[in-house]
């Protein structure tokens, strides 16, 4: 199992080192344009496997050629967001860098999976996959699952009961208009709407929507890392070990929901061949007016994609 990673910001580095720390693949190569970054940070990651005790080859470079090959790519390169920036504000310039990034990752490596990260999320995997040519299975985002993430953060904090026992599904795009269901919230295996008040989970809903901008508007210089990082590692554990977990994933729909050439959040089933099944969810009638708020979101970038 070979990963590339490109981009060795914050969320690109950390998750480089999350993949060597777990050992998720026997090679892992970051990338990034510039020049000592990718080779320090893998050098520093690579000299501190005999602590952790992981064998996974981790290697910098500036170049494509080291990433021949890959089973998985994951692309995190592009502009954070700064205090007062929407994701969308980041449009023009990151699909022209995901647009190249996509070239020549997929020239060295025409088999891989492409896990987008970059934002505005939807609009940039749709890039991606337009870029490579990819029978859409191969290529996915990571949004729902950091979003979930969140989400499932505020309930157990409310609660004071275990992250582990709440299980969540958000539906949408990676926007201040996604559609987290409350519905199919379960803490362990109690739907939420019997624990807490209308009231106090619109507020947790509310927080998660702004989840990404609290997080921008206290580190000022970026945007989150930590749980990013994280949520991709949800995803590429379930491909590299073919787990097949359901997790919310921006992925290519052809009908479901009632949307077709787009990308979104939907549920889907993770394993080694990519998005192996995509799960339709009966809403009511709030739930679809939502999710066709955020659909709307996502069209409209869309539509400012110049390829
Ligand atoms: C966030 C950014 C990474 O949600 O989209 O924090």
């Amino acid at each position: 199992m070979k990963i590339t990673v490109v981009g060795a910001g914050n969320v690109g580095a950390t998750l480089a080192q999350r993949i060597a720390d777990y050992e998720l693949a026997n090679e892992c190569v970051l990338v990034d344009i510039v020049e000592g970054i990718p080779q320090g940070k893998a050098l520093d990651m690579w000299e501190s496997m005999p602590c952790i005790g992981s064998d996974c080859l981790i290697t910098g470079s500036n170049s494509y050629e080291e990433t021949a090959n890959s089973d998985l790519v994951v692309i995190t390169a592009g502009l954070a967001r700064k205090p007062g920036m929407s994701r969308d504000d980041l449009l023009a310039k990151n699909v022209q860098i995901v647009k190249s990034v996509t070239e020549q990752v997929v020239k060295h490596s025409p088999n891989t999976m492409l896990l987008i990260v970059s934002n505005p999320l939807d609009a940039m995997v749709y890039t991606a996959y337009k870029v490579s040519g990819f029978e859409p299975h191969r290529v996915f985002g990571m949004a729902g699952v950091l979003d979930t993430a969140r989400y499932r953060s505020f309930i157990a904090l409310e609660l004071g009961v275990s992250v582990k026992d709440i299980q969540a599904l958000v539906l949408g795009g990676h926007g201040d208009t996604m559609v987290p269901l409350p519905r199919y919230t379960m803490v362990g295996g109690i739907p939420l709407p019997e624990l807490l008040s209308q009231e106090r989970i619109d507020n947790i809903v509310d927080r998660t929507r702004k989840g990404g901008g609290e997080i921008v508007g206290l580190l000022k210089t970026g945007s989150a890392y930590y749980a990013t990082s994280a949520a991709v590692i949800e995803m590429v554990e379930s491909i590299v070990r073919d787990k097949k977990r359901i997790l919310p994933c921006a992925a290519y729909l052809n009908g479901e929901y009632g949307y077709k050439d787009m990308f979104m959040g939907v549920p889907v089933k993770l394993g080694s061949n990519g998005v192996e099944k995509i799960f339709e969810l009966g809403l009511n009638n709030d739930e679809k007016a939502m999710l066709e708020n955020s659909a709307k979101a996502v069209k409209g970038l869309m539509e400012e994609i110049n390829l």
